[in-house]
C-alpha cells in the first residue's frame, strides 16, 4: 500500500471513530489517537521522508487534507456532543413547575368543640356571658350548695370520681374525700352567684366525669353547657322562650319542644326538655324510639335553697338554671350513632368538610 492509500485508509478510519465516539472523553480519545504525537497519521507523515522529491508534494497535500478532514470532523462532533451534554444536565437539573405540591391536609374542629361554640354563640346573643369553673371541685358546689342530700345516690363512690389525697389523709383515702372530679357543669352556678350580684346571665361550658361504663349513650367522660339566669321577675315563662329560641337556632325553625315535669336537686320546679325528632318529624322511628321525641336537656326554676347558700335574696330575685350534654346534643343533630364514636379519634371528624 502506498503512502497516500495509508492516508486515505487512516481517514476513512479515524471519521468513522469520530462519528463512534459517546461522549467527549472518547472524542479526546480520538483525537490523540489520530493527531497525537504517536498517533497513525503523524506516523504516516514520519513517512514521508523517504519519499522521493517528486512524490512529496502531492503526498504532502493529501495529508494535509486528511489533517484538515479529521480536524473538522473532530470539531463537528466535540459541538455535537457539547450540546448533548448541556441538554442532559438541564434536563437533569430540570424543575417541574407543574408537578402538584404535596398537600398539608387541613384539619377542621372537632364536632364536640363546633357545637359548643354554636350554643355558646346562640347564647351570647342574647346578652350571656361565659362562666367557667374547675374540673377538679370540691363536694361543696358539685353537691352540697346544689341542694343535694348527704344520701343522694350520686354522690356514691359508684358515680363520682374522688380524688384520693395521697399524703395519707384517712378520709379522703377512704374515698370520703370532699374533692372530686365534677359531675357536672351546675356548680359554676355556685361559684358565680358567689362572686357576683344579679342581674346574672352566664353560661358555662366544660368538662364532666362520671364513673359510668362507655357505651352508645355513655361517656365516663363528657362536656356540659350550664345556663343560668338570675334577675328580678324571672319566671318559667322566660324559661321556655329562652329554650324555643335555643332549640329553633340549633336544631331549626320547624322543630317543636316539650318540657316534661323531672327532678332535679337545685331547681324546683325542674323539667327535662324534649325537642321533635328530625328524622320522622314527631311520627315516630327507630331514632327517637318511636315516641317522636329526642330528650335534650334539664332545667328549672333555681330553687331557693340555692340562692340560700350564695346569699342572694330569694324573696328578691329569682331565676332559672338549665344543663346539656354536648355530645348528645352532636350526635342528635348529626345522626352520630353512638356517642364513643366522637372521642375515637377517627379522622373523618377532623377532616375538612
Ligand atoms: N346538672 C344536670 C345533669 O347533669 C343537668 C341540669 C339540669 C342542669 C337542670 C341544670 C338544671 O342547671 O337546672 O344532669
Amino acid at each position: 500500500m502506498g503512502v497516500t492509500e495509508e492516508l486515505l485508509a487512516a481517514q476513512a478510519e479515524g471519521l468513522a471513530a469520530i462519528e463512534q465516539a459517546a461522549d467527549l472523553a472518547a472524542l479526546a480519545a480520538v483525537r490523540v489517537a489520530y493527531l497525537g504525537k504517536k498517533g497513525t497519521l503523524t506516523a504516516v507523515l514520519r513517512g514521508l521522508g523517504g519519499l522521493s522529491a517528486e512524490e512529496r508534494p502531492a503526498v504532502g497535500k493529501v495529508a494535509n487534507e486528511v489533517r484538515a478532514a479529521l480536524e473538522a470532523a473532530l470539531a463537528k462532533r466535540h459541538e455535537a456532543l457539547s450540546s448533548a451534554a448541556l441538554e442532559a444536565r438541564l434536563a437533569s437539573e430540570a424543575v417541574d413547575v407543574t408537578l402538584p405540591g404535596r398537600a398539608h391536609p387541613i384539619g377542621s374542629r372537632h364536632l364536640i368543640s363546633r357545637i359548643t361554640a354554636q350554643v355558646v354563640e346562640i347564647f351570647l346573643g342574647l346578652g350571656y356571658r361565659v362562666a367557667e369553673g374547675p374540673e377538679v371541685e370540691l363536694d361543696y358546689y358539685n353537691f352540697t350548695a346544689l341542694n343535694t342530700p348527704p344520701d343522694h345516690p350520686a354522690r356514691s363512690l359508684a358515680d363520682t370520681f374522688y380524688v384520693r389525697d395521697l399524703s395519707g389523709d384517712e378520709a379522703a383515702v377512704s374515698g370520703e374525700s370532699d374533692v372530686l372530679l365534677r359531675t357536672q357543669t351546675s356548680p359554676v352556678q355556685v361559684r358565680t352567684m358567689e362572686r357576683e350580684k344579679p342581674p346574672i346571665y352566664v353560661l358555662s361550658p366544660g368538662r364532666v366525669y362520671r364513673r359510668d361504663i362507655a357505651d352508645p349513650s355513655h361517656l365516663p367522660q363528657f362536656t356540659q353547657i350550664e345556663g343560668l339566669v338570675v334577675d328580678e321577675g324571672i319566671t318559667f315563662a322566660d324559661l321556655k322562650g329562652t329554650l324555643d329560641h335555643f332549640v329553633h337556632r340549633m336544631f331549626g325553625p320547624d322543630r317543636k319542644t316539650r318540657f316534661r315535669p323531672h327532678f332535679f336537686p337545685f331547681t324546683e320546679p325542674s323539667a327535662e326538655v324534649d325537642v321533635s325528632c328530625g328524622i320522622c318529624d314527631g311520627a315516630g322511628c327507630r331514632f327517637c324510639k318511636n315516641s317522636g321525641w329526642l330528650e335534650i336537656l334539664g332545667c328549672g326554676m333555681v330553687d331557693p335553697n340555692v340562692f340560700g347558700h350564695v346569699g342572694i335574696d330569694s324573696e328578691r330575685y329569682t331565676g332559672f338554671a338549665f344543663g346539656m350534654g354536648v355530645e348528645r346534643i352532636a350526635a342528635l343533630k348529626y345522626n352520630v350513632p353512638d356517642l364513643r364514636m366522637l372521642v375515637e379519634g377517627d379522622m373523618r371528624f377532623l377532616r375538612q368538610f
